[in-house]
């Protein structure tokens, strides 16, 4: 009921506010959007929620790490440190049943997992992360994507399916900061 009410001043006060680069009054909407989401989720330190993020609950974000403008993040998503979700990002933690078969799947259930996502990790743009997916430590995901499966750390990975396409090293610097 608490978090109802918080995601209610979160989008009367900050969703639709400025984007967190605007001068002056980026800053503001980014100061409320990220005190909104902390009363609905667990934050380890400071995030940046872009302008028109939607997210739900049970969301466990660490230090320096932001979602992207535009961006959607379900119900039960571990992210860890310094992780940039780009704009139009979609992750989800819901799949519907529909195995059986005289049954519609409308009235078949969900089925829940959660997602994960490491420390150090660029998720480009209009990416998708789907059920149940794992995301390494040190990872950039090419923008377009569908993260069909578990994402191995060191790793620059893209397509549909997102497969790695190449090794990247672990040192962190290698991944400019888009945070704002
Ligand atoms: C992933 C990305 C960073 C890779 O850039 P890069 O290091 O310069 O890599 P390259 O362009 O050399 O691409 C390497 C290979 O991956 C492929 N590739 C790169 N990005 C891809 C993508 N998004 N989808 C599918 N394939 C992709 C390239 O075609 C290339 O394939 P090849 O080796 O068969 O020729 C970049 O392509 C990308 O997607 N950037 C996201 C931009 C964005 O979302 N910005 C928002 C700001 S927060």
């Amino acid at each position: 009921m608490k978090k109802k009410f918080y995601k209610i001043m979160y989008i009367l006060f900050g969703k639709y506010w400025f984007n967190s680069n605007f001068p002056v009054l980026g800053a503001i909407s980014k100061k409320f959007r990220s005190y909104w989401f902390k009363k609905i989720n667990k934050v380890n330190g400071k995030v940046n929620i872009e302008r028109k993020a939607n997210f739900g609950t049970n969301i466990v974000m660490g230090n320096n790490s932001g979602i992207g403008i535009n961006s959607y993040v379900q119900d039960n998503v571990i992210i860890g440190s310094n992780v940039m979700i780009g704009p139009d990002v979609l992750i989800y933690t819901i799949n519907h049943n529909y195995e059986k078969e005289n049954v519609l799947i409308i009235k078949q259930g969900v089925n829940k997992k959660k997602v994960k996502i490491g420390d150090n990790v660029w998720i480009g743009t209009r990416v998708i992360i789907l059920p149940g997916v794992t995301i390494g430590n040190n990872v950039v995901i090419g923008a377009g994507s569908v993260v069909t499966k578990d994402i191995p750390d060191n790793a620059l990975a893209v397509g549909n399916p997102c497969i790695v396409k190449k090794k990247i090293g672990s040192d962190t610097n290698e991944i400019t900061n888009c945070n704002n």
